[in-house]
């Protein structure tokens, strides 16, 4: 079995007719993994969140250099997608940061990559997560680049999951919000996994518990 005892396997069962208008989706019909328990946002509903949070991004920084930062790993899918609707020049970052807990919880943070000097000092950047969720992750990451020398740094995230806040923070700019649920798909992983799945969705609560019992070691769930 490729992935140990879980039997993971991309898009084998389709489960949830998912809606989608002409052109929604070239890749045929929606396929999503069995182990979703449900489907929170379709391909057509976070296409067209990402066409309002691009066009709100591209307004501010028209006319102005910028430099969009991913926040690994969580944020590929979602960054990816999002510069190719902004149609003006900019470049693009990556920052690395790991929050180490258990299960669905998100604990320490650790951050163990930076964009070099000159990608920071004197720019003004865009970072962008897949998730707020405690909100630490991206309050941290934005005091780390404006102490490094950033022009100023605005946040962007794909979701927004306020009822779960620990500090006070707001993005800039969010694309959906969501309930205080741990979900997947979309670049957001439980242990590791799940992160190619198109659409954004909530696994069976089986799937949690054989996670929690399988004790996994500090940081592999959920992993960045
Ligand atoms: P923070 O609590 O806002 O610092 O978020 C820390 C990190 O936890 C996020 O960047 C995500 O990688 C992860 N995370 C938080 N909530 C979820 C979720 O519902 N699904 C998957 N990952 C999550
Ligand atoms: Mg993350």
């Amino acid at each position: 079995m490729p992935h140990g005892d879980t039997g993971w396997s991309p898009f084998r069962v389709p489960l949830v007719p998912v809606p989608r208008g002409p052109g929604a989706c070239s890749l045929g019909p929606i396929i999503v993994h069995e182990d979703l328990d449900r489907v929170l946002f379709s391909e057509s509903e976070i296409r067209a969140g990402i066409d309002r949070v691009a066009a709100q991004v591209t307004a501010l920084y028209r006319g102005s250099d910028f430099t969009v930062v991913s926040v690994l790993k969580g944020s590929c899918i979602f960054c990816a997608d999002l510069i190719r609707r902004i149609p003006i020049p900019l470049q693009l970052a990556f920052v690395a940061a790991s929050s180490y807990g258990h299960g669905t919880t998100s604990g320490r943070l650790e951050v163990n990559y930076l964009p070099t000097g000159g990608e920071i000092e004197g720019r003004r950047l865009l970072l962008v997560d897949d998730i707020l969720d405690s909100g630490q992750t991206m309050h941290r990451l934005k005091q780390e680049l404006l102490e490094r020398g950033a022009r100023d740094v605005h946040t962007c995230v794909f979701l927004d999951k306020p009822a779960r806040r620990a500090i006070e923070f707001e993005a800039d700019f969010c694309v959906l919000h969501v309930p205080d649920l741990f979900v997947v798909g979309y670049g957001l992983d439980y242990a590791g996994m799940y992160r190619n799945l198109p659409i954004v969705g909530v696994l069976k609560p089986e799937i949690y518990a054989r996670g929690a019992k399988a004790a996994a070691p500090e940081g592999t769930t959920p992993s960045p």
